[in-house]
């Protein structure tokens, strides 16, 4: 099976307090580690700010593409769809930069489930109880079978290009909404608590810690 990558870093990091992806974590910017975990990919597809383009470029235009993102997630994995050179049934991994710490074991993963189904995303089942209410409570939700959504997730290319031409639901957050919306059928497939999204500050320090600790 073919298999291709895109990579959104075309945010601005308004909660990090600047943009995340180029931020050090473990002696490399961030977006260092995912360009690099996904070296088997038949293609990469590097979605940075319109500002970042020759710098991404220097220094990755030997192993990914490199386009300009949109104005938020959705509108950047459109761009990144776009400068994919693929074929309507290879695969497609789309991953936040924000996730740093993928290997090759996620990777392979998703692609094993590719292999029977027709999409399917990393998640964790949700640990903590759920609330719902404003300033005081006013329900507990089950959290039995729900799920957080992590990267990669992975789709056939023809189904998730057409998935977004048919949206319009609004700002998806990730690309299973889209694709479920259109009527494709996504599997949930472990992941790792080692894909945690940095969003704010703390998040370098949680991710620092858990860098050099086994997979379990
Ligand atoms: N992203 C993107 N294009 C955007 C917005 C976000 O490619 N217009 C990417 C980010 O670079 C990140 C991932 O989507 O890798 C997840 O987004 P998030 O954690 O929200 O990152 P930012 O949007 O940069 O951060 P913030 O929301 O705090 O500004
Ligand atoms: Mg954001």
């Amino acid at each position: 099976m073919t298999w291709h990558a895109i990579i959104v870093a075309g945010g601005s990091g308004s909660r990090s307090r600047g943009k995340k992806q180029w931020m050090p974590l473990g002696g490399r910017p961030v977006l260092d580690w995912s360009v690099s975990a996904f070296a088997g990919a038949a293609q990469i597809v590097v979605v940075v700010p319109a500002d970042d383009v020759v710098q991404a470029t220097q220094r990755y235009g030997e192993q990914a593409t490199i386009v300009a993102g949109g104005t938020d997630r959705a509108g950047s994995v459109i761009n990144g769809l776009r400068a994919l050179a693929a074929d309507e049934r290879d695969l497609v991994l789309i991953h936040d930069a924000a996730r740093p710490l993928l290997k090759s074991r996620h990777i392979n993963a998703l692609l094993h489930s590719l292999e029977t189904r027709r999409a399917a995303i990393l998640a964790l089942p949700i640990t903590d109880s759920l609330k719902s209410g404003a300033e005081v409570v006013t329900g507990a939700p089950s959290r039995d079978g729900l799920w957080r959504a992590q990267t990669p997730q992975a789709f056939r290319f023809g189904d998730i290009v057409r998935a977004y031409e048919i949206w319009s639901g609004g700002p998806a957050t990730d690309e299973a909404t889209v694709a479920a919306a259109a009527g494709i059928e996504v599997a949930l497939v472990e992941g790792d608590v080692r894909l945690h999204k940095l969003t704010y500050p703390v998040d370098f320090s949680l991710l620092e810690a858990l860098m050099d600790k086994p997979a379990k």
